[in-house]
């Protein structure tokens, strides 16, 4: 097996007492980008320090290459460790010509950075912009400098923590997509720090997901979106809606029918998770319902209690005839029907994600 670039052991630290970063477990493959993924305060940006080497844990190994660079005993200095930065508030040096900053961190002969800065220049699209200082570019370009800078000394591994953030929105997809190419190339490990999932989803090979210091699921963003772990793994990336049931022979009662929820007690309470695009309005039978069938069961009927234009979709919110309950779903195109329009629903249910309810979520 092909050892990770990067990898992280059972990494802990603690402040006055509390684990914010509890055992965090992952490796990173060349050429692989991570994105640790979670809300604010949950560890993200302590756990790259300690990577980077500014941070100390109080337990657990660092490794780069399949070679500790931090366990209990040894430290290998930041700048020994092979390791990149790119944070957000990256700070270009001001008196510095743009070349002198891409070549700043370089060794070797004068002849031999001013080809690796070259490369860099060419790679960044800023070709033309050697002679240049910082404060005669726009934020996107000093951006992609400060990404020259980060990626000449040839890193084994990149950390990067927001770094885009401060972007606006075209300029950022542009520029995220670059640095992928780029870092990919380069057969670069990358550990990602973002608190937006469409950023993890769109860059991200693997997804760890963090709360509360912990990594409480880890994949593919294919696997995380679609099998979440729990419920505020389900609600972290999309408005989720929960039926909410008790479970009776292995079945639970729902507008939409029984729901098959094995494995779980008579009397115990479950969640029944929905992405808003799962479920489905029926326009071909109209008042009368679709036909049921093995995939979506049996259709459930609401009033529209408000409904709003989107722009690409409207989001419909229906109170269910079956218990009063509200479920929002979202359709694509223009279609706004009147509040107090009666409709039928369907909804997938190899989309629907079925949890035990846990107290703490629904909370
Ligand atoms: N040096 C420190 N001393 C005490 N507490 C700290 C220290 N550094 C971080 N913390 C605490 O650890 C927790 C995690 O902080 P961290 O910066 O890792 O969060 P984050 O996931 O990066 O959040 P954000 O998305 O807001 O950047 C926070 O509650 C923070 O207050
Ligand atoms: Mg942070």
């Amino acid at each position: 097996m092909q050892v990770p670039r990067l990898e992280l052991r059972n990494l802990t630290r603690r402040f006055g007492g509390r684990n914010v970063v509890e055992d965090v477990t992952l490796s990173v493959a060349p050429g692989q980008v991570t994105c640790l993924l979670g809300p604010s305060g949950c560890g993200k940006s302590t756990t790259l320090r300690i990577v980077a080497g500014v941070d100390r844990q109080d337990s657990g190994v660092v490794l780069v290459d399949g070679v500790p660079v931090s366990d209990g005993r040894h430290h290998t200095p930041p700048e020994a460790r092979g390791i990149g930065l790119m944070f957000q508030d990256f700070a270009l040096f001001p008196h510095l010509s743009v070349a002198d900053n891409i070549a700043f961190g370089l060794t070797g002969t004068k002849a031999d950075k001013a080809r690796r800065v070259a490369e860099l220049l060419e790679r960044v699209n800023l070709l033309t912009f050697g002679e240049k200082y910082p404060h005669e570019l726009s934020g996107g370009e000093q951006q992609r400098v400060a990404l020259a800078r980060a990626l000449a000394p040839r890193p084994r591994v990149m950390l990067m923590d927001e770094p885009f953030s401060g972007l606006d929105e075209r300029l950022r997809d542009g520029i995220r997509d670059a640095t992928l190419d780029l870092l990919k190339e380069a057969g670069t490990a990358v550990l990602l720090v973002t608190h937006e999932p469409d950023e993890a989803m769109r860059m991200a090979d693997e997804i760890a997901l963090m709360r509360a210091g912990r990594v409480v699921q880890q994949g593919a963003p294919y696997n995380i979106y679609n099998n979440p772990a729990d419920l505020a793994a389900a609600a972290f990336f999309s408005d989720v809606n929960v039926i909410c049931g008790q479970v009776q022979g292995a079945l639970t009662r729902t507008p939409f029918g029984k729901f098959l929820t094995p494995g779980l007690p008579d009397g115990s309470m479950v969640d029944i998770a929905i992405r808003p695009q799962h479920l489905k309005i029926d326009f071909d039978r109209a008042g009368r319902g679709p036909n049921p069938t093995p995939q979506d069961g049996q259709a459930a009927r609401g009033v529209v209690q408000r409904a709003r234009y989107m722009g690409r979709e409207s989001l419909v919110e229906f109170r269910m005839d079956f218990d009063g309950s509200i479920l929002r779903a979202t359709v694509p195109g223009v279609f706004l029907p009147r509040a107090g329009t009666t409709l039928w629903l369907m909804l997938r249910r190899d989309r629907c994600f079925v949890f035990p309810t846990c107290r703490q979520a629904a909370e």
